[in-house]
């Protein structure tokens, strides 16, 4: 039987890990933690992330790597911003920026095989993560930045006094300290 029709497939009606497709994320005020540095590296974020959704296949990866590497950097500086201010090594928030980056190299390694819908994937799910991670453990670690009045550009903490007696375990506001020992 045939089902010839003579419409074409759109992108909307497609998976979004099938090819290039709209950004499923805009930046907006909905993303702000109020701290300038953060917004900023989380709106370059958001950019770049769209700019893999939309790729082609041909500079899907290339736009992939990009978004890696900027994602390491802006985690790696989060989780001195959190060694600085008073956070046990391994915290919770700490923790979920490994297990993202690790997550993210893997698509990279599927990538370089040639193997692209790992990827597009991904990047549908980091639409979906990047939101709830920013307006929790983000929006709480700038919480407590702005506590003990962090400077993010120099990495002094002007009022120590304000800094926890304990290392913190859990994700500074976001969810509940755990019962873990600080390392
Ligand atoms: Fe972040
Ligand atoms: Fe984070």
């Amino acid at each position: 039987m045939s089902t010839a029709t003579t419409e074409a497939p759109t992108l909307a009606t497609a998976p979004s890990w099938q090819g290039p497709c709209a950004p499923g994320l805009a930046w907006s005020d909905a993303l702000t933690v109020s701290l300038q540095d953060m917004d900023d590296t989380h709106e370059e974020f958001v950019a770049l992330l769209a700019a893999v959704q939309q790729a082609p296949d041909a500079e899907l990866v290339a736009r992939w790597r990009e978004l890696v590497a900027h994602t390491q950097d802006h985690f790696d500086r989060e989780d001195a911003w959190m060694v600085a201010t008073g956070f046990a090594p391994g915290s919770c928030h700490m923790t979920q920026h490994k297990v993202v980056l690790q997550v993210l190299r893997e698509g990279l390694l599927s990538g370089d095989m040639g193997v692209l819908s790992p990827i597009r994937q991904m990047a549908h799910e980091l639409t979906i993560w990047f939101p709830q991670h920013a307006q929790t453990m983000d929006a709480g670690l700038a919480l407590h930045l702005k506590s003990v009045d962090f400077d993010t550009a120099t990495g002094q903490v002007r009022a120590p006094a304000a800094l926890p007696a304990a290392p913190i375990s859990g994700c500074g506001g976001s969810c509940s300290s755990s019962g873990e020992q600080a390392a």
